[in-house]
């Protein structure tokens, strides 16, 4: 039964120099988002190791938002490229592990656009709520059941194999 209290967690990872500070501007703005959110601030958005989502999502995160400079405006040249290319090849293998594509998110929000990080943070939050909690820990032991059970079969499968060899 699905608990009535449940409120979305998700995971920021703001770069200094941009989404941070439109996260601040949206506070001083007084536009308000989501409390749902927990900001990590770094210096560039490529110093987001696919580790650290992968991370967040194991110890509770039910989702991740990662915030950058736009393309052809990072402070170190080409940081954001490089967090494109990996967020594209961790997407590729959250989504073979069943993670659902909307759990994770990496957008391009400037300094000035505090109306936009309101607009991501809040229609993330939403997003995640109808998808429900990740309860990621839940499906590391489903996964180990699973495992194992193919493990079982296939030791069952040789020795029947060996009996038929020896018979
Ligand atoms: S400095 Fe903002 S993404 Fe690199």
């Amino acid at each position: 039964m699905p608990d009535p209290n449940w409120q979305p967690r998700i995971v920021a990872f703001f770069c200094n120099w941009c989404t941070y500070t439109a996260a601040d501007l949206a506070g001083v703005s007084r536009l308000k988002y989501a409390p749902n959110v927990r900001v990590i601030r770094l210096m560039c958005s490529g110093r987001v190791d696919p580790q650290f989502i992968l991370d967040a999502l194991a110890r509770g995160a039910d989702g991740v938002l990662i915030g950058g400079c736009h393309i052809g405006d990072c402070h170190y040249v080409e940081g954001n490229l490089k967090t494109l290319r990996r967020f594209q090849m961790l997407k590729r293998l959250l989504h073979d592990l069943g993670i659902e594509d909307q759990r994770v998110r990496l957008e391009w929000i400037s300094a000035s656009e505090g109306e936009r990080v309101k607009m991501v943070i809040n229609e993330m939050v939403e997003q995640v709520r109808t998808l429900g909690p990740l309860n990621l820990p839940k499906r590391f032991a489903d996964w180990d059941r699973e495992m194992t059970s193919l493990e079982e079969s296939i030791r069952e499968k040789e020795r029947e194999e060996a009996e038929v060899v020896h018979a």
